[in-house]
C-alpha cells in the first residue's frame, strides 16, 4: 500500500508517531477511496494512544503550513495542511467504544487497533495502513474488507444489530454508500436495516439530511430511495414522501404510483444536472398529489392544483427536514409551482404570448424548469415519450426566439411608478399598480412591444380610460 501513502506528509506523521512512541495508521474512507481509484484529500489517522498529541506533534513538524483544531470532548484533532493541495487530516485515538458523534460523554482513548476496527461501520471502512517504521505501508484487514470492496458489498464488521445500535445513522450510511458506489448491502445487514429502522429517530435531523443529500447526489438516487422505503426508514425520516406510494383503484381505474414516478423523475434529472436543489424540486414536484387526489367518475383520477399546494408545502417540509430556509427553498418552491407549465405548452399550440408568460414567470429559472419537465416524462410508451420530447424541443426553440426578441427573462418594467405619478400628477396609491399591471399584461400579450415609446403611449391611453389627466409637459418630453 506504499503508493497510497507516498505523499511526504505520511512520512512526517510517521516520524511524529515514532517520536511519541505511538503506533499510527491511516484508516477508513481514505484507504477505501484510494482502493476504489477515487482520489481523496481527507485523511483519518488513528493513533494507538492520544490522537490529539499526535496531531500537535505533526503540526509542530510542518510549522506554518498547518492549522490545528482540537475537539477535546471527541478526542479528535483536525489539521488543515497546505502543501501541493489542501489536505484535511483528522487524528483520533483508538477507542474501545463506538463512534458516537453526538455523545456528550468524553471519549476514552484506550483501545487497541482491533478494538477500534471492531467498532467501525462497514468492513470496507475498517482497512488500516500502518505508518509505523517497521511495517510502513502494510495493510491490516481483519474483516475481509478488501474482498468486500472487490465484490461491491456493504457489510458490518460485527453483528449488524450491534453496529447499527451503536450509531443508527450508519443505516443511512449503508444505503448512501450502496447508491454512491453502486454496491449491494449484504443480506444480514439488509435485514438489520428493517429491524433497527425505528432507532433512526434518536439521530439528529442535521446528520440525517446530510446523508440524504449525499444519496440525492448519487448517480442513480432511486436505488437509495427504494432501500429507504423497503427498510421502513423513509416512513420515519420523510413521511410525506412515503405518502406518495401506493395505487388506488376505483371502477377499475388506477392512477400511477407517485413514489415510483418521483424517483424515476429524480433519476432522469440526475443524468442532466448535479444541482442538488433542482434534484430536490424533482423529489417535491408531486408532493401534494396525495392531498389533492380526487376521483371523478367521468374523467378518472385528478390532482387539480397539486402544483400550487405543493409549492405551499415546500417551506414546511424544508423546516421539518432542516434544509435551508433561504433562496434555495424559494427556488425549489418556484419550480414546484411552475412544473406543469411547459407540459401544458407542449400539449397545445404554442402561442408567443404563452411563451412570454412562461419566460416572465420562470425568469432565470427557465432552463432548470425545462430540465425538470423533460425529466417528468416517465411514460412507458416510447412513442408518447418521443412526442413529448419533440414538443419540448419546439417549446425550447420558441423560448430562445422570443427571448431574443422581447427580453422577458430579466424583465424590468419600461415605465416606472415614478413616471406614472409624474405624468398624471398622482400620489402613491392603488392606481399606479393598476397602470403598471396593464402595461405588463399588454407586453406579455403582445399588444405592445417591450419598449419605452409604445409603453408610454399605452400608459397614456390607460390613464385616459381611468379618467386621469396627463401633465402636458411630461407628454412633450
Ligand atoms: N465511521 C463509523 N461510523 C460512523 C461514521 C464514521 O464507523 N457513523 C468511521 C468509518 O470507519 C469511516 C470513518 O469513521 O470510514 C470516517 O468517517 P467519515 O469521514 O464520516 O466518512 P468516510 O468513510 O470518510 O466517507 P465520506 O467522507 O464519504 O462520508
Amino acid at each position: 500500500m506504499l503508493e497510497a501513502i507516498e505523499n511526504p506528509l505520511f512520512q512526517i506523521i510517521s516520524d511524529a508517531a515514532a517520536e511519541l512512541e505511538l503506533p499510527a495508521y491511516v484508516v477508513g474512507g481514505y484507504v477505501r477511496d484510494y482502493l476504489l481509484g477515487r482520489e481523496s484529500k481527507d485523511v483519518d489517522v488513528l493513533a494507538i494512544g492520544s490522537g490529539i498529541d499526535l496531531a500537535q506533534k505533526f503540526a509542530e513538524k510542518i510549522g506554518k503550513k498547518s492549522h490545528v483544531s482540537v475537539y477535546k470532548n471527541f478526542g479528535t484533532a483536525m489539521v488543515n495542511y497546505r502543501e501541493d493541495a489542501e489536505w484535511q487530516i483528522e487524528f483520533v485515538g483508538a477507542r474501545k467504544e463506538s463512534y458516537r458523534e453526538n455523545s456528550r460523554k468524553p471519549v476514552v482513548e484506550n483501545g487497541t487497533l482491533e478494538d477500534d476496527q471492531n467498532r467501525r461501520d462497514f468492513t470496507i471502512n475498517t482497512l488500516a495502513i500502518s505508518l509505523q517504521k517497521h511495517n510502513f505501508g502494510e495493510l491490516t484487514d481483519p474483516f475481509g474488507g478488501l474482498k468486500d470492496l472487490d465484490s461491491g458489498i456493504i457489510r458490518t464488521p460485527l453483528d449488524p444489530d450491534i453496529t447499527f445500535s451503536d450509531d443508527p445513522l450508519r443505516m443511512l450510511r449503508a444505503i448512501r454508500f450502496a447508491s454512491q458506489l453502486g454496491f449491494t448491502i449484504e443480506e444480514e445487514t439488509t435485514k438489520a436495516l428493517s429491524r433497527n429502522a425505528s432507532r433512526i429517530s434518536i439521530v439528529s435531523k442535521e446528520r440525517i439530511i446530510d446523508e440524504v443529500n449525499k444519496m440525492i447526489l448519487s448517480d442513480t438516487p432511486s436505488i437509495a430511495f427504494r432501500m429507504l422505503e423497503e427498510s421502513g426508514l423513509l416512513r420515519i425520516i420523510f413521511p410525506k414522501m412515503q405518502d406518495l406510494k401506493g395505487v388506488e383503484i376505483i371502477n377499475g381505474k388506477g392512477h400511477k404510483d407517485n413514489f415510483y414516478h418521483t424517483i424515476k423523475v429524480l433519476d432522469n434529472l440526475a443524468r442532466t444536472t448535479d444541482n442538488l436543489w433542482l434534484r430536490w424540486a424533482a423529489i417535491l414536484h408531486d408532493i401534494a398529489k396525495p392531498a389533492t387526489k380526487r376521483f371523478d367518475p367521468a374523467t378518472g383520477w385528478t390532482f387539480h392544483g397539486h402544483e400550487f399546494l405543493g409549492a405551499k408545502m415546500v417551506p414546511g417540509i424544508f423546516r421539518e427536514l432542516k434544509l435551508p430556509m433561504n433562496d434555495k427553498m424559494k427556488y425549489v418552491q418556484k419550480l414546484v409551482r411552475l412544473h406543469l407549465r411547459p407540459i401544458v405548452l407542449a400539449e397545445s399550440h404554442v402561442t408567443d404570448s404563452a411563451i412570454r408568460r412562461l419566460l416572465y414567470d420562470s425568469g432565470k429559472e427557465t432552463d432548470d424548469l425545462m430540465l425538470l419537465c423533460e425529466a417528468d416524462i416517465t411514460s412507458k410508451n416510447k412513442e408518447k415519450v418521443k412526442n413529448y420530447l419533440k414538443n419540448f424541443s419546439v417549446v425550447r426553440q420558441k423560448l430562445i426566439e422570443i427571448e431574443e426578441k422581447d427580453m422577458i427573462r430579466n424583465w424590468q418594467p419600461p415605465i416606472t411608478g415614478e413616471m406614472i405619478m409624474a405624468t398624471f400628477n398622482l400620489k402613491p396609491g392603488k392606481m399606479i399598480g393598476e397602470i403598471k399591471t396593464a402595461i405588463r399584461e399588454g407586453i406579455l400579450d403582445g399588444i405592445i412591444p417591450n419598449e419605452f415609446q409604445p409603453a408610454f403611449k399605452f400608459m397614456l391611453k390607460k390613464g385616459e380610460e381611468l379618467g386621469l389627466k396627463a401633465n402636458p409637459e411630461k407628454i412633450k418630453k
